[in-house]
């Protein structure tokens, strides 16, 4: 195991989306998301549970930042949703949703957190989803639209920005049907995927023309298929986990367009997007650093193929597990920012911008006490540390999730939280992991003032 060793200039924070801790979901003008209609449709999600309250963060981000200063974090990864901002996705603003990101921006800078803002963690106005939704082509003008006034309103205050968190969450959504809003057609899902990665250049061209300073990223997520055994079948199946979980985004936006082998399948099974003449430039818009969301890896077996791209994976027997069932695998940071090195020539910026682990059945006797988490934060942190030594310029960590919050389908199953959410009172309540990762910050802000005085 590589050790703990992170440079003075190392940041850490937590990460949360608005649609997963929010709430408010029609307060003061909000207009609703795809996730709203979702959740409000029977059989979407388990137990029926729509967002609409989450953890409150609308009324309580407050206290929300107030357990972050506790923690002595230096910088927390939010997400802003369009439709509380713009209620018909275009058009007429929502002055309150200006406010309201106004107060939370204000609020943490002067806690000395720096916030970083993802513009879209998959809560699409709904009013959008009507006019075709992420399919449609016409998407990356209302999306920059959107970007335009967010930076209008709030470039001036945060330095750092992505255009979109894991935009493998618009296949599950057009292509599955797991995600909102639950369409399930291969080839809208494809040209959503693309569209998605269009509007991701005209946000980056928006932020340019704002002359904002500051800088600008997307978030990818990295989960690396790994072969179970050397068989052809395997490889071929590795392969086409990691077109379609990140290949497909890493490709256009960093090695020129699609890659034959990606083109091949999607011309077999008739789902090319639709490319017009400037697309490829206009997803090759330069940004300036790398979002990495990494969990695990995913090891597939042939064998046990059953046809669903989502669902063909099986650790290997005898591997290191967490007490929730995942594999314990925290070299997979080191490995995805080897991935992006060696296959796409990536040697910018990057920042981990979500890591973290559901509690397991270890919780249920305390849910406060939760060394599997820390445990599982610790070994990435490691590996991160072995990254940094081997030249990646990997310059901040971020937990995912500041609380227990509410995870898509999951509803509130699923708790990736490092503190607690009191169902009755809405309280936040620190985990031990919260008080584990408050001591490492400390450890390592000694090592930063120490720097200074030398
Ligand atoms: C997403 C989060 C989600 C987390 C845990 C990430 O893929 O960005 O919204 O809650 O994983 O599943």
């Amino acid at each position: 195991m590589p050790s703990l060793d992170l440079p003075p200039h190392f940041r850490f924070g937590v990460a949360t989306s608005a649609f997963q801790i929010e709430g408010g979901w029609n307060a003061d003008g909000k207009g609703p998301s795809i996730w709203d209609t979702f959740g409000h449709t029977s059989g979407k999600v388990k137990d029926d549970v729509p967002g609409d309250v989450a953890c409150d963060s609308y009324h309580r981000h407050r206290d929300d930042i107030a357990l972050m200063n506790a923690l002595g974090l230096d910088t927390y990864r939010l997400s802003m949703s369009w439709p509380r901002l713009l209620p018909e996705g275009t058009g007429r603003v929502n002055p309150a949703g200006v406010a309201y990101y106004d107060q939370v921006i204000d609020d943490l800078l002067s806690a000395d957190i720096q916030p970083n803002v993802t513009l879209y963690h998959w809560d699409l106005p709904q009013a959008l989803e009507d006019r075709g939704g992420w399919p449609n082509r016409d998407v990356a003008e209302w999306y920059a639209e959107y970007a335009a006034l967010v930076f209008d309103r709030f470039g001036d205050r945060v330095n750092r920005w992505a255009t979109l968190n894991e935009p493998i969450a618009i296949w599950a959504g057009y292509g599955e049907g797991f995600f909102a809003p639950g369409r399930r057609d291969a080839a809208d899902g494809r040209q959503a995927m693309h569209n998605a990665l269009r509007a991701h250049g005209r946000g980056v061209q928006a932020f340019r023309a704002a002359g904002s300073p500051g800088e600008i990223g997307i978030v990818l997520d990295i989960w690396k298929r790994h072969p179970k055994t050397d068989s052809p079948a395997d490889i071929a199946l590795a392969n086409a986990g990691d077109d379609d979980g990140f290949r497909f985004f890493f490709d256009a936006l960093l090695g020129g367009g699609y890659s034959d082998r990606i083109r091949a399948r999607l011309e077999a099974d008739g789902t090319m997007p639709e490319i017009a003449d400037g697309d490829q430039a206009l997803i090759s818009e330069p940004f300036d650093y790398l979002g990495l969301n990494v969990y695990s890896r995913v090891v597939v077996d042939s064998e046990k193929n059953d046809g669903t791209k989502w669902a063909q994976s099986d650790p290997f027997p005898g591997g290191n597990f967490l007490d929730n069932g995942q594999e314990y695998y925290p070299r997979a940071v080191f490995d995805a920012l080897e991935l992006v090195r060696d296959d796409y020539g990536w040697s910018g910026p990057i920042h981990i911008t979500e890591n973290g682990m559901t509690d397991g059945p270890a919780s249920a006797a305390d849910p406060l006490d939760d060394d599997e988490r820390i445990r599982y934060v610790r070994g990435f942190l490691e590996w991160i540390s072995e990254g940094i030594r081997a030249g990646h310029d990997v310059r901040s960590y971020y937990l995912w999730s500041l609380m227990d919050n509410y995870e898509w389908s999951a509803g509130f199953s699923a708790k990736f939280g490092i503190a607690a959410v009191d169902p009755a009172t809405l309280d936040r309540i620190p985990k031990k992991s919260a008080l584990w990762y408050r001591d490492l910050i400390a450890a390592h802000r000694a090592t930063r003032t120490s720097q200074l005085v030398r």
